[in-house]
């Protein structure tokens, strides 16, 4: 077994791009060149303490392409527009990035980030995508901001409860489906190249679109490796036939759903398991304990109120659960946690609570400037049941 307190010595590093980008972000604001000193500032007061040197080896070592020197200790961006229009360079305003604890968030599209990130960069992703599609899109996320339906449907309300908005996925056609799964293909081939071998990928689903994301993810250089039941009661399912309600009240056209899939894959391993562990710290869960292993039958309920307070985005996921899972995914407890569908930013706190980097990707401007402020709630919500 390897030495807990070696572990736990171990250098976390910021996750990767983001000392280069709070560089970018600060020169591009800057009209000339500046000092190393000012730039270590900036960078500092961005994304909290980093060591002058991990600034200057950006400067010089790691990003030619981007930084130039203009004399003793002083850099600037080496013309933006030509290396914009190289794209090498995706300049970043500074409203789009922010630090939360140990988290590190952007409004960005997830594609065009993932495309900027180094190969073998990310040791785990943990996401719930849109994977319905066309629930976040422009046009539905303001069908659901004014309360027009759309794909989105209010659930009849229960014990005088109103209930939150759920995207239906039973109106999706064969050729959603289609895209569905071109989504699926294109994010897994995005995320087999920035994670590191043995990494693991979990991704939300539902029972009836799960198999579109396996299959595609499968197919774009990820393993398979099963499913996580998240059991919850869910308010899907369970309804009399529509309009003949009466005459067929002891029927349900679907059961209630009480499960919810994750789609368990893996980057394949370089070499045996234990190679893998040792030289990218991936390949395998945190046990829960000596005599517990990470089991894939978890125990939960739905999001409480509170967090649903803190954080309201339709599709929160609850921190009791998303803890657990965000904890495991890491079996030396060492590396960076990506969800690229960061939403209010559910597992970007729980990464904060059990301690590891993590970077979180929202498109949406007003979901990412929720995140920024619900990612600290959550990380301070104490949960009392563990599943
Ligand atoms: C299902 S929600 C995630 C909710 C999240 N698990 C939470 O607990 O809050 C999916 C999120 O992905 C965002 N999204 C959709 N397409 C995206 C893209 N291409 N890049 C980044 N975010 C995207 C949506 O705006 C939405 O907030």
């Amino acid at each position: 077994m390897r030495d807990k307190q070696q572990i736990r010595n171990v250098f976390m590093p910021l996750p990767p791009g983001v000392i280069r980008d709070s560089i970018v972000s600060f020169l591009s604001t800057e009209c000339s060149d500046a000092s190393i000193a000012d730039i270590t500032s900036a960078v500092r007061s961005r994304v909290g303490e980093v060591s002058g040197s991990s600034v200057r080896s950006y400067l010089s070592l790691n990003s030619p392409d981007v930084f130039e020197r203009t004399g003793r200790g002083r850099y600037r961006l080496l013309s933006p527009e030509s290396t914009q229009k190289q794209g090498k360079l995706k300049i970043l305003a500074p409203e789009t990035i922010a630090r939360v604890g140990n988290a590190t968030l952007y409004n960005a599209d997830c594609f065009d980030w993932l495309d900027d990130q180094p190969q073998n960069s990310i040791h785990a992703v943990v996401t719930d995508p849109p994977y319905g599609l066309i629930e976040y899109s422009k046009k539905e996320t303001e069908k659901l901001r004014s309360g027009k339906g759309g794909v989105w449907r209010i659930p009849p309300s229960f014990d005088g409860h109103q209930r939150a908005p759920l995207p239906r996925f039973t109106i999706l056609n064969d050729e959603d489906r289609r895209e569905l799964s071109v989504f699926f293909h294109r994010l897994g081939t995005a995320l087999a190249r920035v994670a590191v071998p043995g990494a693991n990928i979990l991704v939300a689903s539902n029972p009836l679109l799960s198999h579109i994301v396996a299959g595609a993810m499968a197919q774009s250089g990820l393993e398979i490796r099963g499913y996580i039941s998240r059991q919850v009661m869910t308010m899907r399912g369970g309804d009399r036939p529509k309009n003949a309600h009466e005459e067929f009240d002891d029927v349900s056209v679907m059961p209630r759903s009480q499960w919810e899939p994750w789609v368990m894959l893996r980057k394949p391993l370089d070499g045996r398991v234990q190679d893998n562990l040792r030289r990218w710290g991936t390949g395998g869960f945190k046990r829960i304990s000596e005599d517990r292993p990470f089991g894939d039958l978890i125990r939960s309920h739905p999001t409480p109120a509170l967090e649903k307070k803190i954080a309201p985005h339709p599709s929160l996921k609850p921190q009791a659960f998303m803890r657990h899972l965000v904890r495991a995914v890491l079996p030396l407890g060492e590396g960076v946690v990506l969800d690229p569908f960061m939403g209010g930013g559910s597992t970007l706190a729980a990464a904060n609570v059990v301690g590891y980097q993590s970077v979180g990707i929202e498109l949406d401007k007003n979901f990412f400037e929720m995140a920024k402020t619900s990612v600290e709630q959550l990380t301070n919500v104490v949960v009392r049941e563990s599943p």
